[in-house]
């Protein structure tokens, strides 16, 4: 299986140099396969969430995990902070989780079909509840896909959402999808809305504003406040 990706580089750099590194044409058969991280690594899907008592284990640091397996299965992990231009002490926390099935699209996009059981805590210190846990049930689209084989970073994954935003690139950490089991972790009732109120002052933990600040002060800094999707 890791035989596939090498193969496919290296016809491409004798085919078409120019596009040497962009897999997404080979699609179907170039896999996605593996674990992959921002470059913090403090975000890894499999060790995010504790979905059966609507929990997470917090990393150190802000990023975006996602796995995908090679029989169809997907888990996406996001720590990230959003600013308010007009505010700027007012800024949003977002822990989210959710897992599905994936499906490959002839015209090089992915759906992300969730089971169900994904949920985020969003802490808003401007809201009138600033801190709560609800459902996210959201099928979401990777508009399209690329993976380079980077001499100094191994293999790199760029993501890019409905809209055509990147995702801040994603380094490989394992091979393999390190993703929960594989079906619905938790009871849900079937809602129409695609996000839904779970918990109010649940007593999930808070994060620290001052980090947040300097995430996202950072993330404007390098000029990356786009990418953190
Ligand atoms: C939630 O579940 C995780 C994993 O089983 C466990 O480690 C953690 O202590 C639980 N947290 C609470 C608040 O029950
Ligand atoms: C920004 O903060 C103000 C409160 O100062 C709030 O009314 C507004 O909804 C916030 N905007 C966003 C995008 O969160
Ligand atoms: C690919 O097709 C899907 C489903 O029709 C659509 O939602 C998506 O926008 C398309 N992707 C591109 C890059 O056009
Ligand atoms: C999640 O969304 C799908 C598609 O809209 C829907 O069929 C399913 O019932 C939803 N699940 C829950 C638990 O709300």
């Amino acid at each position: 299986m890791f035989v596939l990706p090498f193969l496919a580089l290296a016809l491409a750099l004798v085919v078409a140099p120019a596009a040497a590194q962009d897999y997404s044409a080979a699609h179907n058969v170039t896999p996605i396969t593996g674990t992959w991280t921002t470059l913090s690594h403090a975000v890894i899907t499999g060790t995010f969430a504790n979905p059966a008592n609507l929990t997470f284990n917090y990393p150190d640091n802000t990023g975006v995990g996602y796995a995908f397996s090679d029989d169809g299965f997907y888990e996406v992990a996001r720590y990230r902070f959003n600013g308010n231009g007009s505010n700027p002490a007012c800024i949003t926390g977002v822990m989210n989780w959710h897992h599905g099935k994936y499906s490959l699209l002839a015209n090089g996009s992915i759906v992300l079909n969730p089971f169900g059981d994904g949920y985020q805590q969003i802490q808003d210190p401007c809201a009138a509840e600033s801190n709560f846990i609800e459902n996210y049930n959201v099928t979401e689209l990777i508009s399209q896909w690329n993976l380079i084989d980077d001499p100094n970073d191994g293999l790199k994954l760029f993501l890019f959402g409905a809209d055509g935003t990147p995702v801040a690139p994603l380094y490989q950490v394992y091979s393999t999808a390190n993703m929960l089991p594989t079906e619905a972790l938790r009871n849900v009732t079937p809602s129409v809305d695609a996000v839904s109120l779970v918990a109010l002052n649940s007593g999930a933990r808070s994060w620290s504003p001052a980090s947040a600040v300097s995430a996202v002060v950072g993330a404007f800094a390098l000029g990356l406040a786009s990418l953190i999707l």
